[in-house]
C-alpha cells in the first residue's frame, strides 16, 4: 500500500457497511425482516393497495385513493429499434435499448420530475411486452385504455388476450413487492447518474444494466429449474444435500441484508396461495422450502439463511403464465417505481457522488529511456 493510501480512511470492499446517503423512501430492516415504503409495511401495501398507488406513494410521499395508471403507446422509433435486435436478445438488453431510444425521443431535462417518472414507468411495460411479441414475429398490441393498471396492461399487450382478474391482481401484487428496496446496486447506479445532473432515462438505462448482472437480477428462473429437478418432496433432502456437498447454492435462499425471513417472500407466498393453477407446484415449493431451511440451519448454525423474495416470485410469475426468460425484465418493470423515486430524491440533494479511492499502483517514476 502507498503512503497516501495508508493515511486515507479504510477501504470497505463492496462498500459494505458504508453509509452512502440518506433516504426517506424505504426502510429495509434486515434484522427483523421488515420492509416499509414511506413508513407503510409491505404486507399492508400488498393487501390494501395497488401498484399505481404505491408508485405515487414512492414518488410523492402521499397515499391517495383513486389513482389510475395506463400503459403508454409504443413510439415507431422504439418499434424500429426492437425490430433490429436479434430474436435471441436478452430481454433486459431489449428493455434497456427501448428505454434508451424513448429517452432520446423525449429529450428529458434535469431535474427529474414526478411527471417524467410516471411517463417512464408507464412506457416500460409496453416496451417489454412489445419485445415479447416482436421476438416471436408478432405485431405489438396497442394498450387497451379500458384495462386498469400496468400489470393487466402488460399481460394483455404480451399475449393479446385480456388477463383474468386474479392473474392481473397477482402480478400487480408482485409489482408492489418488487417496486423498491433501498440502496441496492441498480438504485445506487441510478442515483450516481442523477447526481451528475444527467436525465432520468439515462439513469434508468444505467440501472437496468446493473440489474442485469446475475448477482443482482435474482434467480427466480433458477428456482423453477431447481424445483423441476427435485421433482417430488421425498427427493428434496437427498437433492439438497448433494447440491450443497458440490458447493452449490440453493436458489431463493440467503440475502445480503435480511437475516430474518424476507418479508417480500412472505407476501408473495400469500399471493401464490390465493392463485388458481399453482396448487401442485406450490405444495412442492412449500415442502422443499421446509427441508431446505432445516438443512441450511444445520449447516450454517451461525449464519441465518432464510427464504428470499425470488423463491415465491417464481411461483407468482409462473402462475400468471410468464416465460421464465422474461422474469428479470419483469422485475425491472416494477423497480422503475423505486429507481425513479430515488432519482427525484437524489436531485433534491444535488451533490455529485464521487467517492475516494486508494491508489495502490506504482509510485511516481520516469518513463524508460527511448
Ligand atoms: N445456499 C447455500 N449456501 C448459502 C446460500 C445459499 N443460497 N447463501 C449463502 N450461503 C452460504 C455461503 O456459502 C457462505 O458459506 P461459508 O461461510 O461456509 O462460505 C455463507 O452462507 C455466507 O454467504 P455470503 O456469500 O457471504 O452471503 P451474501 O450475503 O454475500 O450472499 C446471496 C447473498 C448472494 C443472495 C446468497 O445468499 C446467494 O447466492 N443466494 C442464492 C441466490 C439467490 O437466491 N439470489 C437472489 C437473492 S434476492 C435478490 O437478489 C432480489
Amino acid at each position: 500500500m502507498t503512503d497516501l493510501a495508508a493515511a486515507a480512511p479504510p477501504y470497505s470492499p463492496g462498500l459494505a457497511g458504508v453509509v452512502a446517503g440518506e433516504t426517506s423512501i424505504a426502510l429495509v430492516d434486515g434484522e427483523h425482516g421488515r420492509l416499509l415504503y414511506r413508513g407503510y409495511p409491505i404486507q399492508q401495501l400488498v393487501e390494501r393497495g395497488t401498484f399505481a398507488q404505491v408508485c405515487e406513494l414512492l414518488w410523492t410521499g402521499a397515499w391517495s385513493s383513486g389513482v389510475a395508471q395506463a400503459a403508454a403507446p409504443l413510439p415507431d422509433g422504439v418499434l424500429t429499434a426492437l425490430g433490429q435486435l436479434p430474436t435471441g436478445t436478452n430481454a433486459m438488453d431489449a428493455l434497456r435499448t427501448a428505454i434508451s431510444v424513448w429517452g432520446a425521443q423525449q429529450g428529458l431535462t434535469w431535474p427529474p420530475t414526478v411527471e417524467q417518472a410516471r411517463a417512464l414507468t408507464c412506457f416500460a411495460p409496453t416496451a417489454l411486452a412489445a419485445w415479447g411479441r416482436v421476438r416471436r414475429g408478432l405485431r405489438p398490441i396497442e394498450p387497451d385504455p379500458a384495462l386498469p393498471g400496468l400489470a393487466a396492461a402488460f399481460l394483455h399487450q404480451l399475449e393479446g388476450v385480456r388477463p383474468d382478474a386474479a392473474s392481473a391482481r397477482a402480478l400487480d401484487a408482485y409489482f408492489i413487492v418488487a417496486a423498491e428496496h433501498g440502496f441496492n446496486a441498480s438504485t445506487f447506479t441510478a442515483r450516481v447518474i442523477t447526481s451528475t445532473r444527467s436525465d432520468l432515462a439515462s439513469a434508468v438505462v444505467g440501472a437496468i444494466g446493473a440489474l442485469k448482472g446475475p448477482l443482482h437480477g435474482g434467480a427466480p428462473a433458477e428456482v423453477v429449474s431447481q424445483l423441476h429437478e427435485i421433482g417430488s418432496p421425498d427427493r428434496a433432502e437427498a437433492w439438497i444435500n448433494a447440491a450443497l456437498d458440490r458447493g452449490e447454492r440453493l436458489m431463493g435462499f440467503g440475502h445480503r441484508v435480511y437475516r430474518a425471513y424476507d418479508p417480500r417472500a412472505a407476501a408473495l407466498r400469500k399471493v401464490a396461495e390465493g392463485m388458481s393453477g399453482t396448487a401442485d407446484w406450490l405444495r412442492l415449493a412449500v415442502q422443499v422450502e421446509d427441508v431446505a431451511l432445516r438443512i441450511l440451519a444445520e449447516r450454517h448454525p451461525d449464519r441465518p439463511l432464510k427464504t428470499n423474495v425470488e423463491y415465491y416470485t417464481a411461483a407468482v410469475l409462473q402462475g400468471v403464465g410468464l416465460p421464465p426468460d422474461l422474469y428479470p425484465a419483469t422485475f425491472a418493470l416494477a423497480r422503475h417505481a423505486g429507481w425513479t423515486a430515488h432519482c427525484i430524491e437524489q436531485a433534491g440533494v444535488d451533490r455529485l457522488i464521487r467517492p475516494d479511492v486508494h491508489y495502490v499502483g506504482e509510485p511516481e517514476r520516469d518513463l524508460p529511456a527511448g
